[in-house]
C-alpha cells in the first residue's frame, strides 16, 4: 500500500500561484519520491487544469478536486460533477471536509451521496471525517467517527478498488490551528476508524487507506506517518508553499 501524502490548497491560489508552487514541488521531488509514496494536490476548482497540466507523465503524482455534486449534470448552479472534473485530470475527490460540513452545512448523508456517486463515476474518494472540540470533551470521538463513517460509505459500490477508498481523519479542533494531535490520539482515532472498517468492509479494510489531518509540518511529519494505521497525510496549511510540501512528501 503506497503511503498517499495529499496537500489540500482550500481556496488559496490563483492559476499562476497554482502553476508555480506546483512546478516548484515537482522540481523538489523529481527523482526523488520513494515508489512507495503518491503525492495528491487538491486545488481549487479554477487551477485545477494549470495544475494538472504540471502534474501530467509524474509518476505516483495525481490531481484531486476539493469537493464534488453527485449529479452527472443538470441545473445546480455553482456546482461541478465527477464528470467535469475527469476532464480536467482529476483522479481523487474530497468529501465531506470539515469546513464544508461546518460553514456549507453539509450532512453526513450529502457527504455520502458524494462518496458514492464520485466511486460509480470513475473517480477516487477521500472521505474527510473528525470531531470538534466539544465532541472530543463529551469522550463522543468514536461515536462521531462511527456516525460519519456509516453514514459517508453507505451505498459504496461493493465491488470497489480498495486504493480508490481513501479516509482522512482530521480533528476539527487540530485543523490550522498549529495544535497537533498527540500521536496517542491519532493512534487510538485511527484504530477506531481501522476497526469500523472491519464492520463495513470486512475483505477490504486493511487496504483502505487511513490519512491523518491537521497541522501536519515537514517538522511533524515523520513521527506522524510512522504511527499505527497512519497510511499518509492530508495538508492544509504546510501544503501551500512547495519547499515545506516537498518536505513533508519526502519526509
Ligand atoms: P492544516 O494542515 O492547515 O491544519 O489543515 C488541515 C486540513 O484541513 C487539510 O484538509
Amino acid at each position: 500500500m503506497k503511503k498517499l501524502m495529499a496537500a489540500n490548497w482550500k481556496m488559496y491560489k490563483t492559476r499562476a500561484e497554482a502553476k508555480a508552487t506546483a512546478e516548484d514541488l515537482m522540481n523538489r521531488i523529481d527523482g526523488k519520491l520513494p515508489t512507495d509514496r503518491e503525492v495528491v494536490i487538491a486545488a481549487p476548482y479554477t487551477a485545477l487544469e494549470t495544475v494538472g497540466s504540471v502534474l501530467a507523465g509524474k509518476q505516483n503524482c495525481s490531481l484531486s478536486a476539493e469537493n464534488l455534486y453527485p449529479a452527472e449534470e443538470g441545473a445546480y448552479t455553482g456546482e461541478i460533477s465527477p464528470r467535469m472534473l475527469q476532464d480536467v485530470g482529476c483522479v481523487y475527490a474530497l468529501a465531506g471536509h470539515s469546513e464544508r460540513r461546518s460553514i456549507m452545512g453539509e450532512t453526513d448523508e450529502l457527504v455520502g451521496e458524494k462518496v458514492a456517486f464520485g466511486l460509480k463515476n470513475g473517480l477516487s474518494m477521500i472521505l474527510c471525517i473528525g470531531e470538534t472540540i466539544e465532541e472530543r470533551k463529551a469522550g463522543e470521538v468514536q461515536k462521531v467517527i462511527d456516525r460519519q463513517l456509516e453514514a459517508g460509505l453507505k451505498n459504496v459500490p461493493a465491488d470497489f478498488a480498495s486504493e480508490t477508498v481513501v479516509i482522512a481523519y482530521e480533528p476539527v479542533w487540530a485543523i490550522g490551528t498549529g495544535e497537533v494531535a498527540g500521536e496517542g490520539e491519532i493512534v487510538e482515532a485511527h484504530g477506531f476508524v481501522r476497526k469500523k472498517l472491519e464492520k463495513i468492509f470486512p475483505e477490504k479494510a486493511n487496504e483502505i487507506r487511513i490519512l491523518y489531518g491537521g497541522s501536519v509540518k515537514p517538522g511533524n511529519c515523520a513521527q506522524i506517518i510512522a504511527l499505527d494505521n497512519v497510511d499518509g497525510v492530508l495538508v492544509g496549511g504546510a501544503s501551500l508553499d512547495g519547499e515545506s510540501f516537498s518536505q513533508i512528501a519526502l519526509a
